[in-house]
C-alpha cells in the first residue's frame, strides 16, 4: 500500500498553526482501500515530536506519576490527566493509561487551520491525540442503578 504523504511538509507552517492553536497536535487519517486507514502526523517529525511517552497504553499509574513528557503538543491531557510544566502529562488518579485519537474540527476563525484543511486530500480527517487515566476505583465515583 502506498501511503499518502501530505503535501504540507514545511515545519514553519505547522509550528505557526500550532502556535495559533496552542493545544493542538494534529494527525491525519487517510481513507485507504486496503487497510481502512492509516495515521500520519503533520510535519513529518512525529518520531521526534512524540518522544517521551513514559507510560504506555494499559500501564498502571499512581496519582502524580508522569505519563509523558514532550517538547511539542503531541498528546493532550484527557480525563484525569494534568498538564504540568513543559507540557508534561501526569496522572491525577490511580488507574490505567489510555490513549485516544479524536476528530479535531478547528474553529473557522483559525484561518491557518482552515487553510490547512482546504489543502488536505479528499476524505482526510484531522485528529487530536489524548492521554487519559481510567481510574481504578470507579466504584467510588458512581453506582450502577439499573441495566437497560
Ligand atoms: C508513581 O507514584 C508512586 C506513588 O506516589 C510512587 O511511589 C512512584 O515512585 C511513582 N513512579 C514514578 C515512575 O513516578
Amino acid at each position: 500500500m502506498a501511503s499518502v504523504v501530505l503535501a504540507l511538509r514545511t515545519w514553519t507552517a505547522v509550528t505557526s498553526l500550532l502556535s495559533s492553536t496552542p493545544a493542538t497536535a494534529l494527525a491525519v487519517r487517510y481513507a485507504s482501500k486496503k487497510t481502512g486507514g492509516s495515521y500520519k502526523n503533520l510535519g513529518g517529525k512525529s518520531s521526534v515530536r512524540c518522544l517521551g511517552i513514559k507510560k504506555m497504553e494499559g500501564h498502571y499509574v499512581h496519582a502524580g506519576n508522569i505519563t509523558g513528557t514532550q517538547n511539542h503538543f503531541c498528546w493532550h491531557p484527557g480525563a484525569h490527566v494534568g498538564l504540568g510544566k513543559n507540557k508534561c502529562l501526569y496522572a491525577l488518579e490511580e488507574g490505567t493509561v489510555r490513549y485516544t485519537k479524536e476528530v479535531y474540527v478547528p474553529h473557522l476563525r483559525n484561518t491557518e487551520a482552515v487553510d490547512l484543511i482546504t489543502r488536505l486530500p479528499n476524505g482526510a480527517v484531522l485528529y487530536k491525540a489524548f492521554g487519559h487515566v481510567v481510574p481504578a476505583k470507579l466504584e467510588d465515583t458512581f453506582k450502577l442503578v439499573a441495566m437497560l
